[in-house]
């Protein structure tokens, strides 16, 4: 094997394939032999193919070892692209020379494992097939995010992970030492993209952020991607219009470019495509009131649970928008209606089919009196957010924003049980390794 150059495993596919000399290279996927035949289905970053090679065309010493190469070994193959009813896509590589890269050590990924298990060689289990679908897809998912975000000239911008304040209040933060001064890692890039906002008017981040909730539920990471878009001169019903349109646009983008990884995860990519604005919205007060009449012990200021979210979407192909809550519900940086200043101008979108929420929103306060007035009610350091505060003296303007959960919107595309499905090392309050 002198010649430098190999051909992907997906050039045996090709229409003119049929009696070319390919060269491959790739992982062991199984393999078997048989009355002096190996039989091997070789795996690269393009698919797989299956491979045989005869004991006579090989020699002893080749085929005996490529014999005892193991699930995931790693091999080089020099044949030629035949017809062959019997294997899997029609086609197979009639190997003339192997060369063994690694015959690897015995593969401890098989059938029938436990979760925890595969938890803990999760470094290995990421090559299967399921999983190698479902990074492909979220690799489109983001790909399709950066090119919605490029079209409506919204700014990438890389703010800060390890910040001198915890943005939201604190208690999920996680605290680090910064040379002897408190430090935490980000819960969200808000506050940030609300500075970055006045020189660039549109801007976003896609960030990991970092939340410290003891919360075992399957839609909680501690650690996860979160898209974040802040938009100046923006109002609540822009919000919902600009979210809408972009969650459909990149449903639409990922069936379009992965249906056979959709497909082979159970989910049809023409549902996803079909998916139009505009969603469904609903008041806080109307959901609450909807909740009660199914028999929720809920009243006006009940925080919607996973449960309560649940409820409100089980039935629904669509997502839902819920609006207006109570301002004691969320964060100090919310607008205040001006209809009602009980409620904040807010708005979370509930994925489909009880998935619950995906997107967290809102019209910023832009109001310098109303948000020291809520910094002081909710007890917040008013030390901290002094340079936040000056954001609302130097040409304050309406503006609004959200923040979406990666994982959470991918989780609900590949309708995965739990989150830790949809990321390749995931971290849960239980595990931070592998
Ligand atoms: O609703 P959240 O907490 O909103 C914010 O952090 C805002 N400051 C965002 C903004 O306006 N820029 O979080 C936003 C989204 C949630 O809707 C959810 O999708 C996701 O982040 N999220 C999580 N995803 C996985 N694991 C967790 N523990 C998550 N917590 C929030
Ligand atoms: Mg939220």
């Amino acid at each position: 094997m002198s010649a430098p150059a190999f051909d992907a495993v997906g050039a045996a596919f090709a229409p003119d394939a049929v009696g070319r000399s390919v060269r491959l290279r790739g992982w062991v996927l199984r393999s078997r032999s048989s009355g002096g035949i190996l039989f091997l289905v070789l795996r690269d970053r393009t698919g797989t193919v299956q491979v045989t090679g005869r004991r006579d065309a090989l020699g002893d010493a080749t085929f005996d070892a490529v014999e005892h190469t193991q699930a995931e070994g790693a091999l080089e193959v020099e044949g030629t692209v035949a017809e062959d009813k019997r294997a899997p896509g029609g086609r197979e590589v009639r190997a003339r020379a192997i060369r063994v890269v690694d015959a690897g050590q015995p593969f401890p990924i098989f059938a029938e494992q436990t979760e925890e298990f595969l938890l803990d060689k999760r470094h290995l289990a990421i090559r299967s097939q399921e999983h190698v679908a479902t990074f492909r897809v979220k690799a489109e998912l983001l790909r399709a995010c950066r090119e919605f975000l490029e079209r409506e000239e919204v700014l990438e911008t890389t703010p800060p992970i390890l910040s001198g304040n915890a943005a939201e209040g604190g208690a999920e933060a996680f605290q680090i030492d910064y040379f002897g001064r408190p430090g935490y890692l980000s819960q969200t890039a808000q506050l940030y993209l609300e500075a970055l906002l006045f020189p660039h008017e549109r801007v976003y981040a896609l960030t990991p952020s970092f939340r410290a909730e003891k919360s075992r539920t399957p839609r909680h990471l501690t650690e996860y991607l979160h898209l974040e878009v802040e938009l100046a001169w923006c109002d609540l019903a822009g919000l919902e219009s600009f979210v809408e349109r972009m969650i459909a646009d990149v449903c639409r983008a990922v069936a379009a470019r992965r249906p056979h990884e959709l497909e082979l995860l159970g989910r049809a990519p023409q549902e996803l495509a079909a998916l139009a604005p505009p969603f469904p919205r609903m008041r806080y007060a109307e959901a609450i009131d909807r909740l009660a009449a199914q028999g929720f012990p809920v009243r006006w200021g009940s925080d919607l649970g996973t449960a309560e979210e649940r409820a409100l979407t089980l039935e629904s192909k669509v997502p839902l928008f819920v609006t207006h809550f109570p301002r004691e519900l969320k964060a100090f940086y919310m607008l205040r209606s001006a209809d009602d200043p009980r409620t904040v101008e807010a708005t979370d979108l509930l994925a489909p089919e009880g998935y619950g929420e995906m997107v967290g929103a809102s019209c910023r306060e832009t109001d310098l009196a109303h948000l020291t007035e809520r910094i002081q009610a909710l007890g917040l350091p008013m030390a901290e957010y002094e340079w936040y505060l000056d954001l609302r003296r130097h040409g304050s303007v309406p503006h609004a924003g959200f923040g979406l959960g990666i994982e959470r919107l991918l989780r609900w595309m590949l309708r995965r049980e739990h989150i830790r499905d949809t990321t390749p090392f995931p971290r849960t309050p239980a595990r931070h390794t592998p």
